[in-house]
């Protein structure tokens, strides 16, 4: 069965073609970074408008790239949330438009499950069940997956995703938006031990995050240091080191705490955070000692991209999973609501 997948929740139009024989065959996607970075942040109507001139152009590349003509697609999965209302709006009605137009079954998939899905696109990829951390722009959610649907929220943050904390942060630093990777760049410049930041509750039981606490920390820093003086390049690049190594330590605390607890040895981490390098390292360390073992998606798959809802929706769409003829999105949507495989049929 040949999926299309149409990812446009935020600022990325992703784009991909999936078939459940033959994988992958093609994926291509729009960052909309260099629109948004003058405002510091994602614009909603302008992230809107760019999925309108993005989506079909793409498309058209990803079916010259895999050979293929838009008859042998027999299925088509697009972003129905959480995201974007106006961006969310977009890939659903250009999907649906599209499904109706070819005579083919369309399928609103799960952003969250598309991240969560994203390391089974890798031909080394996890069995289940497994626990997986999923770290994005607008989420820090650990949770247990026994297979495609079946979904346990063990922990969350209880305030800032780990994505818009590395964001924040880096706002504070004066560096672009979004923050993630240039944090990381400085990180590799900065002295360790020069600042220990707090690892914001790994003393107190449970899997929940905070990164709020972590942020005024920060804020606090970089005020002494321009107290001090200045805050030359040397300063960003200590404090970002500090800011990163406590929210990795946070992270990879909770990650095997929650493995502990379920008595499971794989773990998977997805979203963009999941990009970060010294996260990935410091999780494969830690679990390696514990016989584990974390795997993660290729690097351009961590963050936003077209290739895991196609691939989420293909698993959907086999299974007989249709949506009816109407579009809904839903900015918000907790995943322990969606149904597991054989428990919605066609209709
Ligand atoms: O999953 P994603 O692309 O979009 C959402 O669904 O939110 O995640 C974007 C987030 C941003 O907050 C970005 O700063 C962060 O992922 N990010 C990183 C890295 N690359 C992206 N954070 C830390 N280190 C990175 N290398
Ligand atoms: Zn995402």
């Amino acid at each position: 069965m040949l999926v299309l997948g149409l990812e446009t929740s935020c600022d990325e139009t992703g784009v991909a073609l999936y078939d459940t024989e033959r994988g992958l065959l093609a994926d291509a996607l729009f960052s909309q970074v260099d629109i948004h970075v003058e405002y510091g942040g994602v614009v909603p109507e302008l992230a809107s408008r760019d999925h309108i001139r993005k989506t079909l152009p793409l498309l058209e590349e990803v079916l010259a790239r895999a050979g293929c003509q838009a008859t042998d697609i027999d299925g088509v999965a697009y972003t129905a949330g959480p995201g974007l209302v106006g961006a969310l709006m977009v890939g659903a009605t250009l999907a649906r438009a599209l499904a109706w137009g070819w005579g083919v079954p369309a399928l609103g998939v799960h952003h969250m499950e598309g991240h969560l899905l994203a390391p089974m696109l890798e031909e080394d990829h996890p069995e289940y069940p497994f626990v997986a951390l999923l770290v994005s722009g607008g989420h820090t959610q650990l949770v247990r997956v026994d297979a495609i649907g079946q979904y346990r929220i063990l922990g969350e943050s209880l305030d800032d995703a780990a994505g818009e904390a590395f964001d924040k942060a880096a706002k504070m630093l004066g560096l672009p938006y979004p923050g993630g990777p240039h944090i990381a760049r400085l990180a590799r410049q900065g002295t360790p031990g020069r600042f220990t930041f707090p690892r914001p509750m790994v003393n107190r039981p449970g899997l929940d995050f905070s990164f709020s606490g972590l942020k005024t920390y920060t804020l606090n820093t970089v005020a002494d240091c321009r107290a001090a003086g200045d805050l030359d390049e040397q300063d960003k690049c200590d404090i970002a080191l500090a800011f990163e190594e406590a929210v990795v330590a946070t992270l990879v605390i909770k990650c095997r705490r929650a493995l502990k607890q379920e008595q499971l040895k794989t773990l998977v981490i997805a979203g963009g955070v999941s990009a970060n390098v010294n996260l990935r390292e410091q999780l494969a360390t830690a679990l390696a000692r514990e016989g584990g073992r974390v795997f993660y998606p290729a690097p351009r798959f961590c963050t936003d991209n077209g290739a895991m809802i196609a691939y989420a929706g293909a698993q959907r769409l086999q299974a007989g999973q249709v949506d009816a003829v109407a579009s809904r999105v839903r900015p918000r949507w907790p995943m322990e609501e969606l149904p597991p495989l054989a428990a919605r049929g066609a209709g």
